[in-house]
């Protein structure tokens, strides 16, 4: 299955670590993956800043029906392209987020995926994909 991640979490660590805390993406793949082992999954994570490039993600999955852990990241709040590629998919698609957007500036009160995910999770920090990995594991598809 798939962890995809948007634009700036690459950046994880440096950026803003009083809202995303101090571990690095590296650190956020490690999790996914040995959480993946445990529950006998084999995690593929990756990273983009790049819109086309995350929309070509999702018609992979969506191709082959494999399910898709994503942290849309700023896309989250505008990305039409990208709502319309999550729409197309027929696996779970558990949207995840590391702070919590609801509590943060009125801009981010806002998803344009939401409503074509399977269900969110955020607020957990590095937490919300462990989480939502197990939701997937738990789902039996
Ligand atoms: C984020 C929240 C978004 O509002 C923000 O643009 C991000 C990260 C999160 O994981 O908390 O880049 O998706």
């Amino acid at each position: 299955m798939f962890v995809f991640n948007g634009p700036n979490l690459s950046r994880l660590g440096t950026r803003e670590p009083d809202v995303y805390g101090a571990e690095t993406f590296d650190d956020l793949a490690s999790l996914c993956r040995q959480t993946g082992r445990e529950l006998g999954l084999t995690v593929d994570v990756r990273q983009t800043d790049d819109e086309a490039e995350l929309v070509s993600w999702i018609h992979e999955a969506a191709d082959g029906a494999i399910p898709v852990v994503l942290n849309p990241a700023a896309f989250t709040h505008y990305s039409y392209a990208l709502r319309d590629a999550i729409a197309q998919r027929t696996a779970p698609l558990i949207e995840v987020h590391i702070s919590n957007p609801a509590s943060r500036e009125e801009f981010r009160h806002t998803s344009v995926v939401a409503s074509v995910a399977s269900g969110t999770i955020a607020g957990f920090g590095l937490r919300s994909y462990e989480l939502a990995l197990r939701a997937i594991a738990e789902d039996g598809r």
